[in-house]
């Protein structure tokens, strides 16, 4: 009788339905009206006493066992049952699409972009991989000129030489070559350096330049230009500049917005002085003019460069420059809605 019992449950244990008519087969074969479990109670009555404690244990245990499987395969059968249903319903909703976000890098180039073409200024590119000529020398930096250490890059050829460009004021050389005044251009790139990785320094990072050659274009032109820029991107109506030195602009000039020490992050990032230091700039070098072919005795205009991670750090709180390139998931859905 026992082994009966333990051979019973082990079919229950086994038992697998595909179909709810299987299932309900199952049911009543085991535990219906007629069915074997109540049968087994029957016998009950019938068992020795001495045995009566085993026996009931058993068949206690196959009565779980088969109400149990019953509920498992029920549960079983309806959820594929959902499955294919919902695959039938072609009115379902779709599944949403996941998007990405703008990098803050793009977003911010595009920001700068927007500002110079409300003013007339075309967007143009050079290569990454440039010569000496369109890096250095013809914008006024020969071979041994001092200003070269300053910018250290990572050489692919030499002698020739050819490099990853430092700048994006090679776009200026190159633009110059095929196109005539009047110029406005703006050229947004990533640049190299050959420089310790840092919170503040990387060895790539992205910057923009801007370009305008016409007749009769003066500092004035320039320092309006960049007041226009500060006070469209940023919301800032002050600027300074202060004289600085770069070989292919004369005069040359760093420019500062006052951003103000209204808050104790305006202090943290201004040094305690309100000013940030934002960009370089300068009326093109003559000799610059002459290297494209541009007679500057007719001709004069302004140049200007600013690193694009530089204005990103300031305008979003980012601390450390390393994180636009780890493109970590939770760094770049920050940015979501900003687009
Ligand atoms: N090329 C300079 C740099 O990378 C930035 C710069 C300064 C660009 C002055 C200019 C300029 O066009 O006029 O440090």
């Amino acid at each position: 009788m026992l082994d009966k019992v333990k051979e019973l449950i082990g079919e229950v244990n086994d038992f697998k339905a595909t179909t709810k008519e299987e299932l309900e087969t199952f049911r009543i074969k085991y535990v219906g009206k007629k069915g074997i479990l109540n049968d087994l109670f029957a016998e009950f009555k019938n068992v020795a006493n001495d045995q009566k404690k085993e026996f009931g244990q058993a068949l206690n245990t196959f009565k779980n066992a088969a109400e149990g499987k019953i509920n498992e395969m029920k549960a079983l059968l309806e959820d594929a049952a959902l499955e294919s249903d919902s695959l039938n319903d072609l009115t379902r909703p779709a599944e949403p699409l996941k998007l990405g976000s703008r990098h803050p890098i793009s977003i911010v180039k595009n920001q700068i972009i927007d500002v110079f073409s409300r003013i007339g200024f075309t967007v143009s590119e050079g290569p990454e991989i440039e010569d000496d000529w369109h890096n250095f020398t013809a914008l006024n930096l020969p071979e041994y000129h001092p200003a070269r250490d300053m910018q250290d890059t990572f050489f692919i050829e030499q002698n020739p030489d050819i490099l990853l460009r430092t700048h994006t004021s090679s776009v200026q050389t190159r633009y110059m070559e095929n196109n005539q005044p009047p110029i406005r251009t703006l050229s947004p790139g990533r640049v190299f350096r050959n420089e310790d990785i840092s919170a503040r320094a990387h060895c790539i990072f992205h910057q923009v330049e801007g370009l305008y050659i016409d007749t009769d274009v003066s500092f004035a032109d320039l320092k309006q230009t960049l007041l226009y820029f500060t006070q469209e991107m940023f919301g800032k109506s002050k600027i300074r500049l202060r004289p600085s030195y770069f070989p292919f602009t004369e005069p040359s000039a760093e420019v500062d917005i006052y951003w103000g020490l209204e808050t104790e992050t305006d202090y943290k990032i201004t040094k305690g002085t309100g000013w940030l230091e934002i960009m370089g700039c300068g009326m093109v070098d003559p000799n610059v003019l002459k290297n494209a072919n541009i007679d500057p005795t007719k001709y004069s205009g302004y140049a200007f460069g600013m690193g694009i991670e530089r204005i990103a750090m300031l305008l979003y709180q980012i601390p450390d420059i390393r994180m636009f390139y780890e493109n970590d998931v939770r760094f770049l859905e920050q940015f979501k809605a900003i687009n």
